[in-house]
């Protein structure tokens, strides 16, 4: 045998796998979405701005979120409470105002009105005049109101009051050609959770900023802002029931930051999250025209020791990989004029720090990924352009630009298309992995879109390369019969499941070529036939020198005992999993009891939801708020239950955290 065994040597392109019927795979025809959030990117000076995005609208972002609030060397609009300096939300506007005439109407901004982080003066935002008034007590700012009417009153300048420079002195609660929607604050309620007191300012300032101020007349949507920090993979930071329940919401904002882990990517956690059709995404589904859309408002590098910066760019990628799967939109954090290193930061003018190239590869798939959720109120399909691969940048510009501004174009006909939308049959690869890294394809915790897509030892469940559980019947190893059926790639022989070895990659016929990585797109696998023109194996036993035998070409039916062993669209039927059919009880369907459903349970909110367990992921999203965390200055028992939302003032004072020193301006939340 000269074809060396190599663990990661599988690659899904064999030519017998048929995509699924009922596979997780997202058939909708809506666009999902990628953005960057961009913190200063009004107080450069406007050439710079203007190349900024320049950069940012040929990678295909579709959102710009910006910030209002100071940092060390800019102060914030509101100086002094009550009191307002309209040359700062001139300079925004023309921010706005250039990213609308520089995407030619392509892209929009999210706009967050405050940063709970100047509240504390923390995270590299200096203590705003909020601040100073509630000196140290941070939660009145929710709870009393006095506090609530004064940032009304900022909402009010902000959206209402102050004539936009660029946009006909128009109010910026009108202007949804350019702003997709306003954040509540970014992170209401801080690294708080569960929130001791004070929930009801939420619901009370979305229903301002819908209603009272308007923004639901101009469909501009009103985003949550990732209540309470980082969400955790098994915790409801970002979405508590006061956020699913409140009816001026149109937008929930999650706000999570994962990394690379041993046996999970940094995208894992991410993939996990957005089940199409478990609890979460169900609900927001929710009954039509009172569901919720689901953002990833803020996803970021988590830097790893254990790995390294050479990681960076896998991580980047893997991570906005899992999201267009998922058809969630996302908004990377953050974008910096300065040095990367281990940061999250990313710098999209300077070549010299490669992980923009990265971040744009994976938005511009974003520009053609599919969602199962319409985000058409607030942003339209996007045109074939500008960052389509078939027409160059140029043409493209002019295209639009002449589609702007209707005039029929004397050289050219102009005939402008929606763009199209991907079929993810095949997952993309990341082309980022390092060829040192110690397994390129098909490990634990990468997404796999067939069961050839992960190593043989490891199941494809829910698009996930996951390990066996014990009771997962089938597996290397079990004892099997004509009853008791091995996993589909894997021999039964002598009354008991065999391992077996991936078919290796293709390797090039001259001598010095460099060998190819089994996560190379543009590789291939041996196929059977030809394997077996290498060994005369039967396939009923290990050939004599006790080398594995080849794996079988998977098929979807993975044996089972109950629900949680399939994936999470299939259900257990006579020891297989069985795809679900749309009529089924299955995942995401009504439900008022558990016997109905065949995928699992129904859950609290009335839906067939997935049995599978979920794993914890390490990393400083799931860090925080676990169970049973206190809460400085909340007393015991208070934390949640019948005594968790309260409305009266609490002077609750939480120690400022000690501002970091970073020796730069601010670092996105
Ligand atoms: C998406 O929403 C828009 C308007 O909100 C509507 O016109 C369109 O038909 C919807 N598309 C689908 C596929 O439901
Ligand atoms: C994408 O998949 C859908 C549903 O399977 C199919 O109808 C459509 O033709 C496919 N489109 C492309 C471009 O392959």
């Amino acid at each position: 045998m000269i074809l060396p065994k190599l663990l990661a040597t599988l690659v899904s392109l064999a030519a017998w796998t048929k995509p699924v019927a009922a596979s997780l795979r997202i058939t909708a025809d809506l666009h999902s979405f990628g953005g960057v959030n961009y913190p200063l990117l009004q107080f450069f000076d406007p050439r710079h701005r203007d190349d900024t995005i320049r950069e940012i609208v040929k990678s295909g972002a579709r959102v710009i979120r910006l910030f209002i609030r100071p940092d060390k060397l800019h102060p914030d609009p509101e100086a002094e409470l009550g009191e307002f300096d309209k040359s700062l939300l001139d300079q925004f506007d023309d921010t706005m105002a250039a990213i609308h005439h520089l995407s030619k109407g392509q892209m929009k901004v999210i706009i967050v009105p405050h940063d709970s982080h100047a509240l504390r003066g923390i995270n590299d935002v200096p203590c705003d005049a909020y601040c100073q008034k509630l000196d140290g007590a941070f939660l009145d700012f929710y709870s009393s109101d006095e506090f609530r009417e004064l940032y009304k009153q900022r909402l009010e300048v902000f959206l209402k009051h102050y004539p936009s420079k660029n946009f006909d002195g128009r109010s910026w609660s009108e202007l949804s050609e350019v702003i997709l929607g306003v954040d509540l604050q970014n992170q209401p309620f801080s690294g708080i959770w569960p929130i001791p007191s004070g929930e009801s300012w939420l619901c009370d300032i979305a229903t301002y900023l819908k209603f009272t101020i308007g923004l639901d007349n101009a469909n501009i949507a009103v985003i949550s802002g990732g209540v309470s920090g980082p969400q955790t993979i098994d915790g409801n930071q970002n979405f508590p029931d006061s956020v699913f329940d409140c009816k001026a919401i149109d937008v929930i904002g999650i706000h999570g930051y994962f990394s690379k882990q041993s046996d999970a990517t940094a995208g894992t956690p991410w993939a996990n999250m957005f089940i199409p059709g478990n609890t979460l995404t169900a609900r927001a589904k929710g009954k039509k025209g009172k569901g919720k859309l689901l953002l990833v408002e803020e996803w970021e590098y988590v830097h790893n020791d254990e790995f390294g910066l050479f990681y960076k760019k896998e991580a980047v990628f893997d991570q906005g990989n899992a999201l267009n799967l998922r058809g969630i939109p996302w908004i990377y954090s953050h974008l910096t004029t300065e040095s990367e290193s281990k940061s999250p930061r990313i710098n999209p003018l300077r070549p010299e720090y490669t992980t923009w190239t990265a971040l744009a590869d994976v938005l511009k798939r974003a520009y053609t990924a599919r969602s199962n959720f319409n985000w058409s109120k607030y942003l339209p399909p996007p045109y074939e352009a500008p960052s389509s691969l078939s027409i160059s940048h140029h043409i493209a510009e002019q295209r639009l630009l002449s589609m702007m501004t209707d005039q029929a174009s004397s050289s050219t006909e102009i005939i402008l298309t929606r763009a199209g939308l991907s079929n993810l049959t095949s997952i993309p690869l990341n082309p980022y992995v390092l060829e040192q890294g110690d397994c390129t394809f098909g490990c634990e915790g990468h997404l796999c879109d067939a069961a050839d897509g992960c190593a043989p030892d490891l199941l494809c469940r829910n698009s996930v390369c996951q390990k066996n559980a014990d009771s997962q019947p089938g597996q290397v190893g079990n004892q099997c019969n004509s009853k008791a059926v091995c996993q589909t790639h894997l021999h039964c022989s002598r009354g008991h499941c065999l391992a077996c070895t991936p078919r290796t990659t293709v390797q090039p016929d001259k001598a010095h070529a460099p060998r190819l990585q089994p996560n190379n797109p543009n590789a291939h696998c041996y196929t059977d036939a030809l394997h077996s023109l290498f060994s005369q194996r039967s396939s009923e036993s290990t050939s004599a020198d006790g080398t594995r035998l080849i794996c079988r070409p998977p098929s979807p039916s993975i044996p089972c005992v109950s629900a949680h062993h399939c994936d999470a669209n299939a259900y257990c039927s006579w020891g297989l999993c069985t795809p679900c059919l749309p009529t089924d009880a299955c995942l995401g369907a009504p439900c008022r009891s558990n016997n109905r459903c065949k995928t699992g349970y129904c859950n609290d909110y009335g839906r067939c939801d997935y049995a599978g367990q979920k794993k914890t992921i390490t990393g400083p999203g799931a860090a925080w708020g676990t169970k049973g965390r206190r809460v400085a200055g909340v007393p015991r028992g208070h934390e949640r239950g019948p005594a968790k939302v309260r409305d009266e003032a609490m002077r609750v004072n939480i120690l400022p955290e000690k501002v970091k020193q970073t020796g730069g301006p601010a670092v996105a939340a």
